[in-house]
């Protein structure tokens, strides 16, 4: 059976000519399905479908990717979602196809959940030597071109060591080679600032906005990687793992304090069952 449907047929090829393969003209949502369910698939729909709106890349009307995801999903318990969507196929050359069909793939993958102790504990966190490039033109949006990013998490191979964080080369810090960057500073919650690069992550909105209705103070702003040792507590979030708090960064160790404690409540509160407490 293909666990891929593309263009709506299954199937698990697609042509040599796609933009998608031979630019990285794309984008696409990894989500995370749980008991059959997409987990804010809405979510992930308003960041794709703005992206493609930005990138002027043809898409299809949300229902169609509702409707064919549903299909996928349905009898899944635990598994990721992986939407990519691209510019199609085109001629040699930059220059967009002036009629662009895109083409859409929606494929299901498996997955096994994370030790119960990186909710727990945390997680050991190292400084990544890839930077990460200004791109403003694209910044925010989940495109295809993650060469950085597997560079990046090409830096280790330490099983104790879960993620990389990612700067750019004036030292600011902006995000984990998979994930969106947290700190907690004198109670204020402060998370890098995406202007001009980095990927607006759906767990990151869902933070914040989690973060407004409990009263947490919360901006997003420039972090210099040097002030992260001045932080009280310090966690990472993405779609699928939902937020683990860090524990250490090289010699320098960190509580899983009551801010992040209580974001996770939040967070579980918000069906994202992995963050509630032990
Ligand atoms: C570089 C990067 N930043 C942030 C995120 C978090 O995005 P989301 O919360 O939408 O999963 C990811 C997720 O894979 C990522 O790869």
């Amino acid at each position: 059976m293909h666990n891929w449907l593309i263009d709506g047929v299954a199937g698990d090829r697609i042509a040599v000519d796609d933009r998608g393969f031979t630019y990285a003209d794309g984008l696409f949502e990894t989500i995370a399905v749980r008991d059959g369910q997409l987990r804010f698939f809405d979510y992930h729909l308003d960041r794709l479908l703005n992206g493609a709106r930005q990138l002027n890349i043809p898409a299809p009307e949300r229902e169609l990717f509702a409707d064919e995801a549903g299909d996928l999903v349905k009898e899944s318990e635990y598994a990721t979602l992986k939407i990519i969507l691209t510019r199609g196929t085109g001629h040699r050359g930059y220059a967009p196809p002036v009629t662009a069909t895109s083409s859409r793939l929606l494929g299901l993958l498996p997955g096994v959940p994370p030790a119960r102790t990186k909710y727990i504990d945390g997680i050991v966190v190292r400084h990544c030597s890839t930077s990460i490039g200004h791109s403003p033109a694209t910044a925010g949006l989940k495109t295809l071109g993650r060469l950085e990013q597997v560079l990046a998490r090409a830096e280790w191979e330490d099983t104790a060591i879960t993620e990389g964080l990612m700067s750019t080369t004036d030292g600011y810090v902006i995000c984990g080679t998979m994930s969106n960057l947290f700190l907690v500073r004198h109670g204020v919650l402060v998370t890098p600032d995406l202007t001009t690069c980095g990927i607006n992550g759906v767990m990151r909105r869902i933070v914040l906005e989690r973060a407004a209705r409990i009263g947490l103070q919360w901006r997003a702003e420039a972090v210099p990687r040097d002030h992260l040792g001045a932080a009280d507590e310090l966690f990472v979030t993405n779609s699928l793992i939902g937020l683990w708090p860090v524990r250490r960064i090289a010699d320098r160790t960190y509580p899983v304090g009551a801010v992040t404690r209580s974001l996770m409540a939040e967070l579980a509160g918000a069906g994202i069952s992995e963050c509630a407490g032990p």
